[in-house]
C-alpha cells in the first residue's frame, strides 16, 4: 500500500454535509475491502467540552469513521479554534496555516491505506491559507494521478445554481467529477411547504447536468441511491463505488 487512491469530497458551502458524505465513502469502501483513511488539509471551529477537553467535530468523526484508531494529526495537521475560514483562524490565534503542509500533510497515510478520502473545507473558493483556496489545494492533487472530486450538495432553494456553479469550476479546471451527492440535510419542520424546491431540485439537476452521476442521501440514513447515471456505465450505487476506484474511468 505505498501511495493511496484519493477522493476530494467538496460541497457547494460550508455545512452542506461533506463530514456526513466523507464518512458514509470511507465506511462503504472500507466494508467493500479497502483499507480506507480519512484527511482534512485544516479544521478550523473548536468544541470544548465539560471536562475542557478541546475536540474538532469533523476530526473525530472521521476518525471514528475510519476501522482502526489513527492519530488525529494524521487525519487533519493544522487546527484553529476560532470558526472561521482556516486562513482567518490562524490568524485570531496569531498563527498562519502552513502553505506546504495542507498537501504535504496527505504523505502521512502513504503505506497505511489503499483509499483515501479527502474533506475540503468549505466550497471550492474558501480560503485555506492566504495564497491557496480548497480549488487550488485539489489542483494540486491531479498529479501524478488525477483525484476526482465528489460534489455535496444541500437540498434547498439555490442548490442549483450553487451546484452548477461548483461543477463549472470544477470541469474548467479538468478535475474529473466522480459524482454529486443531493444531501437531504432539511430539518423536518423545512417541509416541502417552506420549500417548495425540495422535491424538484433532483431532477432540475438532472437535467441541467446531465452528464454527472447523482446520488441521493436522505437525512439520517448513511447510504445513498443513484438517481442518475450520467455519462458513466453506472447503473447502481457499488457500480459507483467501483467507478470513484477506478478512476481511470473518468
Ligand atoms: N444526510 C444527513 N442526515 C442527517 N444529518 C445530516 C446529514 N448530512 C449532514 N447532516 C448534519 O448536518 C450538519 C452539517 O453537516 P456536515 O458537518 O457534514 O457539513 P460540512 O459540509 O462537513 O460542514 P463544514 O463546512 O463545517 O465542514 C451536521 O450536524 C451533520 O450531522
Ligand atoms: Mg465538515
Amino acid at each position: 500500500m505505498p501511495v493511496p487512491r484519493k477522493i476530494f469530497v467538496t460541497g457547494t458551502d460550508t455545512n452542506v454535509g461533506k463530514t456526513w458524505i466523507s464518512c458514509l465513502l470511507i465506511r462503504r469502501l472500507t466494508e467493500s475491502g479497502n483499507s480506507t483513511g480519512a484527511y482534512k488539509p485544516a479544521c478550523s471551529g473548536v468544541i470544548t467540552t465539560s471536562d475542557g477537553t478541546e475536540v474538532w467535530e469533523d476530526v473525530r468523526e472521521l476518525a471514528q469513521a475510519c476501522s482502526t484508531t489513527v492519530p488525529d494529526q494524521r487525519i487533519c495537521p493544522q487546527t484553529f479554534r476560532a470558526p472561521l475560514a482556516p486562513n482567518e483562524a490562524a490568524r485570531a490565534e496569531h498563527r498562519t496555516v502552513h502553505d506546504a503542509l495542507l498537501a504535504d500533510g496527505l504523505a502521512a497515510w502513504n503505506g497505511h491505506c489503499s483509499h483515501l478520502v479527502i474533506e475540503g473545507a468549505g466550497g471550492l473558493f474558501c480560503p485555506l491559507s492566504d495564497q491557496r483556496t480548497v480549488l487550488d489545494l485539489l489542483l494540486s492533487l491531479q498529479t501524478p494521478d488525477p483525484t476526482p472530486a465528489v460534489v455535496v450538495a444541500a437540498n434547498r432553494l439555490g442548490v442549483i445554481s450553487h451546484t452548477r456553479l461548483t461543477i463549472h469550476t470544477l470541469q474548467q479546471a479538468g478535475i474529473p467529477v466522480a459524482g454529486i451527492v443531493l444531501n437531504q440535510i432539511a430539518a423536518p419542520a423545512e417541509s416541502q411547504e417552506t420549500d417548495p424546491s425540495l422535491p424538484l431540485n433532483a431532477a432540475q439537476l438532472i437535467h441541467w447536468i446531465p452528464e454527472i452521476p447523482l446520488l441521493n442521501c436522505n437525512r439520517g440514513e448513511h447510504s445513498l441511491s443513484l438517481l442518475h447515471s450520467g455519462n458513466t456505465n453506472a447503473a447502481t450505487f457499488t457500480d459507483w463505488l467501483q467507478l470513484i476506484s477506478s478512476v481511470s474511468k473518468f
